[in-house]
C-alpha cells in the first residue's frame, strides 16, 4: 500500500475490557509505538504508517485518529480556525469512502447539551452531511477531556462502522459472539503448528470463521445441537470463503462421532442460560463436554472455553482431567464472562 501522509500519528484503540493483551499483540506486529493503557478497554499508540492499514485490526472493536486542540471548553471549536481544521480533518477520514450518504454522530460527555447540537449542525452543514440519529453515525467523533485538562481531544474513528462488525456475518442470531472475542480465542498459543481443530457448540460459526481467515491452512470440525445455528454457520462460513475447510456436524457436544485422541485444540463458546440454555442443562452439558473434550484431544491438546456460568465451569474443570492455565475475565455486553484455557492433566488417550 503507498504511504500518504497521516493528518494525525497518535490513535486510540476501543476493545472489549480484559482483551487489552491481545490488542497490544496485534499492535505490535503493527509496529506501533508509545502503546499505553489509558482504562479498561481503551488504548493509545503512535503509528507511522498509512491509517488505512489500522483498519484490518481484528482485535479491535474501533480505532481513532486523536486530534489535539489548544481549547478551553468545546465552544472554542466553533471559531473559524478551529472549525476550518475540523472540517479538513472529517473530509480526511472520509476520503476513502465508497458509502453514498454517511451520517455524522458526537460521542461526549454532555453531547445533547446546546454547544454540542450547535457544532454538530454546523459541522454537517459545512461537510453536506445528515445527523445520525442517538448520536451514531458513520462518521462518528468523539470529544475528549486529556487527562491533563489542559486542552480538548477529538477522536475520529476510522473507517465508516466498528471494526467488529465483520463483512462475513451474513447472518446474526441471539448470543452470537462478538467477532474481537472470538478473534482473541484463536490467537490463545498452542504447541502443535499442525493444528487439528474442533468447535464445540458452534453456534453460528463465529470462532470457526475468524480461526479459518487466521490461518490459511488446516480442516476444522465444528458440532452443535441446533440445526437453524449449524445454517447460520454455513452462510457465515460460505460468505467469509472458508465453509470448504469446514465439517459442520449436527451432534450433542457430550457425545459426538468423533475419533478418540485427534485434535489439538478445542473451541467452545458455551451456553450460559442468557439468550442459549439453561442452568439445568448446563449442569448436564458442562462435566460431558469436558469429558467429550478429554476423549476426542491429543496428549497435548488446549482447550479454550467462554462462558459466564464461571463457578459451574470451575466446578466442573477441578472434577475433570483438565487443569487451568488462564482464566481472564472480559466485559462483554453489561457481562463478565471468562475466557479459560486449558491443559489435560493426563497425557493418556482415552479410548
Ligand atoms: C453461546 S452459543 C454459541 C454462539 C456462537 N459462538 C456464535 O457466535 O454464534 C452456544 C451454542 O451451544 C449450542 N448447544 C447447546 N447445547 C448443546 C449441546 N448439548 N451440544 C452441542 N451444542 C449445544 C447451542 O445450539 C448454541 O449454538
Amino acid at each position: 500500500m503507498r504511504k500518504r501522509a497521516s493528518l494525525s500519528n497518535e490513535y486510540e484503540v476501543e476493545c472489549i475490557p480484559g482483551l487489552e493483551a491481545f490488542v497490544m499483540d496485534e499492535l505490535n506486529s503493527y509496529d506501533a509505538r508509545s502503546l499505553e493503557t489509558l482504562r479498561p478497554g481503551f488504548l493509545r499508540f503512535r503509528f507511522a504508517g498509512d491509517s488505512r492499514l489500522l483498519i484490518t485490526l481484528r482485535s479491535a472493536i474501533a480505532v481513532y485518529g486523536v486530534h489535539r486542540f489548544e481549547v478551553p471548553r468545546p465552544k472554542a471549536l466553533l471559531g473559524h480556525q478551529h472549525l476550518t481544521r475540523l472540517i479538513g480533518i472529517l473530509r480526511a477520514a472520509m476520503r476513502d469512502w465508497t458509502l453514498q450518504n454517511p451520517r455524522l454522530g458526537i460521542g461526549a460527555a454532555g453531547a445533547n447539551t446546546r454547544v454540542i447540537n450547535r457544532l454538530k449542525e454546523e459541522l454537517a452543514i459545512l461537510l453536506a452531511v445528515e445527523l445520525a440519529e442517538e448520536n451514531k453515525g458513520e462518521l462518528y467523533l468523539r470529544l475528549v477531556r486529556p487527562v491533563d485538562r489542559s486542552a480538548w481531544e477529538v477522536l475520529v474513528r476510522l473507517g465508516p462502522r466498528p471494526l467488529s462488525k465483520r463483512d462475513w456475518r451474513v447472518i446474526n442470531v441471539p448470543g452470537a459472539l462478538n467477532a474481537t472475542v472470538a478473534y482473541a480465542m484463536t490467537q490463545i498459543r498452542s504447541q502443535d503448528a499442525q493444528d487439528s481443530v474442533l468447535n464445540m457448540c458452534c453456534g453460528s460459526g463465529s470462532i470457526l470463521v475468524e480461526h479459518a481467515l487466521g490461518r490459511t491452512s488446516g480442516q476444522l470440525l465444528a458440532v452443535d445441537i441446533s440445526d437453524k445455528m449449524l445454517s447460520a454457520a454455513k452462510r457465515n462460513l460460505c460468505a467469509s470463503n472458508t465453509k470448504h475447510r469446514v465439517i459442520l456436524l449436527n451432534a450433542d457436544a457430550g457425545r459426538t462421532p468423533l475419533p478418540s485422541g485427534a485434535i489439538d485444540r478445542i473451541y467452545a463458546d458455551l451456553p450460559f442460560g442468557g439468550h442459549v440454555g439453561s442452568h439445568a442443562d448446563n449442569l448436564r452439558l458442562y462435566p460431558a463436554l469436558l469429558r467429550e473434550a478429554y476423549r476426542v484431544s491429543k496428549p497435548e491438546a488446549v482447550l479454550i472455553l467462554l462462558t459466564h456460568e464461571v463457578k459451574l465451569l470451575r466446578k466442573c474443570i477441578v472434577q475433570s482431567n483438565w487443569r487451568t492455565i488462564s482464566e481472564t475475565k472480559i466485559t462483554l455486553s453489561g457481562l463478565h464472562p471468562r475466557l479459560f484455557v486449558l491443559k489435560r492433566k493426563s497425557t493418556t488417550i482415552y479410548r
